[in-house]
């Protein structure tokens, strides 16, 4: 079975309504990313940080996989497909996507400050974390997500991952943002790229195929095109 590497953005979920971050009306038009996306951020106001992922994390409950998640999944019946997101939301996984590494963390997830192992997962009924929220050894809860200066855990088993691709598949992501935009470093070397996203994409790779597309059609044509 070939095995087919995905590496997804915010415009993956863009049909699902959850905001991108850089296009115009994006997530950090309306935020500024040190403020909310920063752990000097949290410290100043953790107030402010939280009800931003409370906010968040109940759009990203209320949202529902689109036609590009799930044709992601049925193409598991013909491929092993690995993916790697960015996103926070676990739309891939419910669109029934059985390998899914989250690059950036989990929104339904929160995490001791004091001990990063110490991990809950929150449900729709139940999903804000407050101030006073604390792990059973006394610590303020934090979001699970990966914050602008901090370590990207996953990342070693990404670049693993992406070594092993036979197709590198890129969708709605502006590729800002590094250590991420620099897994397509580590293809094996002839190893085909598509890259999915209604808008121009920059990108130091000229061997790339563009597919000029929203997520859910461009998923589509992908898949005619590997036929
Ligand atoms: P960006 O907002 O930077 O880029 C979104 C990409 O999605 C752009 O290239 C858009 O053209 C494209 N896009 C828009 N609509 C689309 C659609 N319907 N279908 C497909 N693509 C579409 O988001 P990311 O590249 O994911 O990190 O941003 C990377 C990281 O920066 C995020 O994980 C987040 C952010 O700050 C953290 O918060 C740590």
């Amino acid at each position: 079975m070939e095995h087919i590497v995905v590496l997804t953005g915010a415009g993956m979920s863009a049909e699902s309504g959850i905001a991108t971050f850089r296009d115009s009306g994006g997530m950090w038009e309306q935020y500024r990313v040190e403020e909310v996306a920063t752990p000097e951020g949290f410290a100043r106001n953790p107030q402010l940080v939280l009800d931003f992922y409370n906010a968040r994390r109940k759009a990203a409950f209320d949202a529902k996989p689109n036609k590009g998640h799930i044709g992601l999944a049925e193409m598991e019946k013909d491929y092993k497909i690995s993916i790697i997101t960015q996103n926070v939301d676990n739309l891939h996984e419910r669109a029934g996507s059985t390998n899914v590494v989250h690059l950036h963390g989990e929104l339904d997830k929160v995490r001791s400050t004091a001990d990063p192992s110490l991990i809950y997962t929150l449900t729709p009924d139940n999903c804000e974390i407050r101030l006073g929220d604390k792990c059973e050894k006394g610590s303020q809860l934090r979001p699970h997500i990966v914050w602008f200066g901090e370590a990207v855990p996953m990342i070693e088993e990404a670049v693993d991952i992406v070594r092993t691709a036979d197709i590198l598949v890129v969708i709605g992501t502006s590729l800002n943002v590094y250590p991420a935009a620099g897994l397509l470093n580590y293809v094996k070397s002839g190893t085909p790229i598509f890259l999915i996203d209604p808008n121009e994409v920059k990108s130091y790779r000229d061997d790339i195929h563009f597919i000029k597309k929203g997520a859910s059609e461009g998923v589509e044509e992908l898949r005619r095109l590997l036929n």
